[in-house]
């Protein structure tokens, strides 16, 4: 049965490729970004999944966002939480912006998300929402202590509205993503990047395909008595 589900992060990255897989699954899908016009319009162009801008940061932005979307394309059923940013740095040359810009977008944006569609799927009777966290947000990782944070915060919101949802048909869940081959882990320092993937099992990066497979499987009927759990993505990395 094809639903309305909405994407943040849509257009780039994991959140393009759980877009597409979501749209093959039938469902009426939503991409929502941020700034880089040029790559949404090519990704509209292509797809033909609309995009909306909005920064899932801002609370009163994303109430708005996903009433435009409702009004459009009727009630939203899915939402997979993707967005989010890195300003990494060790914490002796992290700013203060730098640890609130993570937190802002990366666990706000859930939360954002969360006030802007959870009553409505609570009162239909089903719902599903996906979290992205990461492997960083289980075991941490040097130079990320507010992406570590960020993503762990994740990981207890989505088990805490687990517990809420779970008498309405609502499932709320965790993917925790390990390195996956897209332009966020690209930016990492190619020296570094390297000593990552050697302790890495499976030897080699994830593809945004392998996470999109786990969101699918997560939103669909058969998901139903999985809930506030965390699939663990990562190659055999960090075992958790
Ligand atoms: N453990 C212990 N020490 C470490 C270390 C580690 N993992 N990594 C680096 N160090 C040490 C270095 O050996 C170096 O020590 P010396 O000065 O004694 O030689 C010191 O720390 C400084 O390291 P850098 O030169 O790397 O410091 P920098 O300030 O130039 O850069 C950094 C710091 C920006 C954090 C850089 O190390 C970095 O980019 N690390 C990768 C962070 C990372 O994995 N980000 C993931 C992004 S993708 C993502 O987040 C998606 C996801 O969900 C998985």
């Amino acid at each position: 049965m094809g639903r309305v589900a909405i994407v943040t992060g849509g257009t780039r990255g994991i959140g393009e490729a759980i877009c597409k897989r979501l749209q093959r699954q039938g469902h009426i899908v939503i991409a929502n970004y941020a700034g880089n016009e040029e790559k949404a319009r090519a990704f509209t162009a292509e797809t033909g999944i609309r995009a909306y801008k909005w920064d899932v940061g801002d609370h009163e932005a994303t109430l708005e966002g996903c009433a435009r979307v409702e009004a459009e394309f009727g009630p939203i059923d899915i939402v997979v939480n993707n967005a989010g940013v890195t300003r990494d740095g060790t914490l002796h040359k992290m700013s203060y912006d730098d640890w609130n810009e993570v937190l802002r977008i990366n666990l706000g944006g859930c939360f954002n998300m969360a006030k802007a569609t959870f009553p409505g799927m609570r009162e239909r009777g089903w719902g599903r929402i996906v979290n992205i966290g990461s492997i960083n947000g289980q075991a941490g990782q040097y130079g990320q202590v507010n992406y570590a944070a960020a993503k762990s915060g994740i990981h207890g919101f989505t088990k805490a509205l687990a517990q809420e949802g779970a008498k309405f048909g609502v499932t709320v869940n965790a993917i925790a993503p390990g390195y996956i081959d897209t332009d966020m882990v690209a930016a990492v320092p190619p020296a570094v990047l390297e000593k990552i993937v050697a302790k890495i099992p499976v030897g080699r990066l994830g593809m945004a395909e392998e996470i999109a497979r786990g969101v699918a499987f997560l939103t669909s009927e058969n998901g139903g008595f999985m809930t506030g759990s965390t699939m663990s993505i990562n190659g055999g990395q960090h075992m958790y």
